[in-house]
């Protein structure tokens, strides 16, 4: 059981969205549910406009985008669609948002987020805790273009890489705090409601039944890892900003190896350290580095 949503009242508070979960694959906290301040929302995009300054070179805001122009390797993983004469992508990845700023790691173990990531789940089958980790946390840069992922929205699900059949756990869990608003224009989320029953990739036709995930800054959208999702292309000037957390099963491999890349970072400056250090898996018995089980000696 999450350790802070103890109480009746909370428990009501959430069931509609617990609801939402299980018909559509995703639902949306506003900020008055999860308690995010604005404060924390304006400091998280601040550090990863910064950021992004630095990686790039590049000056950029929220109200116009990048300042300069930009350009892109060839080919290879700096490309989002793998379309031929796909144009420049109009959206960059920052990774490693855990070790940039505390207002990431204080994202990472909100309570209310959490609650809805441990219900999808669940307990470690044979294991007292729950299953829940992180697996990365990194952030869509996103500024106006007509294309984006293209046509088919770029619709797959998350937990694409574990093979099929899923059950109804979730093997990996999308949270995506919008820290711009989010709507259909603006490029939101795209997603198809109800696609984590389908229990498959996306089908031909999908995108015409997505729809966007439109939600106002500071709000956490919570999917399933089987949900089919993309996104809109961005039409309107400015930047879409997220910061995802993203969570997997611990019988699922992260993405980042936080377990080592946190290790000698500040992972106890945040809201939660007990519930970081559990998320980060410091204390996971696989994978392992070392003989860890005892052997008998000769006896003398
Ligand atoms: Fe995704």
């Amino acid at each position: 059981m999450n350790q802070k949503i103890s109480n009746d009242t909370e428990l009501l508070e959430l069931e509609k969205y617990i609801e939402e979960l299980e018909t559509n694959g995703l639902t949306i906290l506003p900020p008055d549910v999860t308690g995010v301040a604005p404060e924390l929302v304006d400091r998280a995009a601040s550090a990863l406009l910064n950021r992004f300054t630095e990686l790039t070179g590049c000056p950029i805001s929220l109200a116009q985008g990048p300042l300069k122009a930009l350009e892109w390797p060839d080919g290879g993983r700096a490309r989002f669609v793998a379309a031929e004469n796909a144009p420049d992508p109009t959206q960059a990845l920052i990774q490693q948002l855990l070790q940039i700023d505390r207002s990431f790691r204080d994202l990472a173990v909100n309570p209310k987020v959490d609650f809805l990531v441990d219900h999808m789940m669940g307990p470690q089958t044979r294991g007292q805790g729950s299953a829940r980790r992180l697996s990365s946390a990194n952030s869509f840069i996103k500024w106006r273009g007509e294309f984006g992922y293209g046509p088919d929205l770029g619709l797959h699900p998350d937990q694409g890489a574990n093979p099929l059949p899923w059950g109804d756990t979730a093997l990996t869990a999308n949270v995506t705090w919008a820290l711009t608003d989010y709507t259909h224009e603006a490029g939101a989320l795209a997603y198809v409601p109800g696609s984590h029953k389908r229990n498959s990739w996306p089908t031909p036709g999908a995108a015409e039944e997505a729809v966007a995930a439109e939600a106002p800054r500071g709000s956490a959208i919570v999917f399933h890892g089987a949900t089919w999702h993309g996104a809109f292309p961005k039409q309107t000037p400015g930047l879409r900003l997220n910061a995802v957390a993203y969570y997997r099963h611990i019988s699922v491999l992260p993405q980042e190896n936080l377990r080592v890349t946190m290790a000698d970072q500040p992972w106890e400056d945040c809201d939660n350290p007990e519930l970081m250090r559990e998320l980060l898996g410091f204390d996971d018995p696989f994978p392992y580095s070392e003989q860890g089980f005892p052997l008998p000696r000769v006896a003398s």
